[in-house]
């Protein structure tokens, strides 16, 4: 039986990750979220002054090469975690700070560039399961099985707020809600790969359903697709 690339994409909060870090536990394929990828950007973004308060987009464009990105894996928590230049940022970049700047930060077609390109070159061989936005449209548009995520917003939101509060983060549903829905906005709105389901992608709406049932149901179309290899 042959690996295989998994493409799962959506808006934001419909629980991608969880579900694709389960599939790869499962299947011992590599896990990729690049999500995380976007929002380390950001973080060094903010931290650089090139968003937020002050803005200096060329700037940030031209440090790109001074971004370092890595993915290290945490045996504790059986997955891995967002390196910037060497530090563990996988809590600061999920902050509403760095939500807040984030869809600004993907719609630059440099970053998009530098990061797809990154995306591309690990999952070459397949065995992988990668998370997004554009991962069945642009990333890897041969991938065998491709999933598009989608949710209410409200069940969204309510997801994201639980998982914030219990991050210990103090924020309204409100906030949360006009968050999820502003970057679904700019995400499926801008002109550089903006989100949308890629023609072979199974649409999946998870409004009112279980983790187990989602699990067992994606599960199930990867088995099969991978029976077929
Ligand atoms: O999946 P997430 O919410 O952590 O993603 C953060 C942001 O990054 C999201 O608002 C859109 C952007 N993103 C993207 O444009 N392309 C991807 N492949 C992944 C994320």
């Amino acid at each position: 039986m042959g690996k295989i690339t998994i493409a799962i994409d959506g808006y934001s909060s419909t629980g991608k990750s969880t579900i694709a870090k389960k599939l790869a536990q499962t299947l011992d394929y590599i896990y990729v979220d690049t999500g995380a990828m976007y929002r380390a950007v950001t973080l060094y973004a903010i931290r650089s002054g090139y968003i937020g308060k002050t803005e200096d987009i060329p700037a940030l464009i031209q440090n790109l090469p001074a971004i370092q990105l890595q993915f290290v894996p945490n045996q504790d928590l059986g997955y891995s975690e967002m390196f910037l230049n060497d530090e563990n940022v996988e809590r600061e970049i999920r902050t509403m700070e760095v939500s807040g700047q984030v869809s600004k930060i993907a719609a630059i077609p440099e970053v998009r560039h530098k990061l797809v390109e990154m995306q591309q070159q690990m999952g070459n061989g397949g065995g992988l399961v990668m998370d997004g936005r554009d991962i069945g449209t642009v990333v890897f548009p041969n991938a065998e099985l491709k999933i598009f995520m989608t949710a209410s917003p409200d069940a969204r939101a309510t997801r994201r707020y639980k998982e914030l509060l219990d991050r210990g983060e103090e924020v309204s549903f409100e906030e949360v809600l006009e968050n999820v829905q502003k970057r679904d906005f700019i995400d499926s709105t801008r002109e550089t790969s903006p989100l949308r389901k890629a023609e072979d992608a199974i649409e999946f709406d998870n409004s009112d359903m279980g983790l187990e049932e989602q699990f067992e149901r994606i599960y199930d179309f990867a088995q099969r697709v991978i029976a077929n290899q």
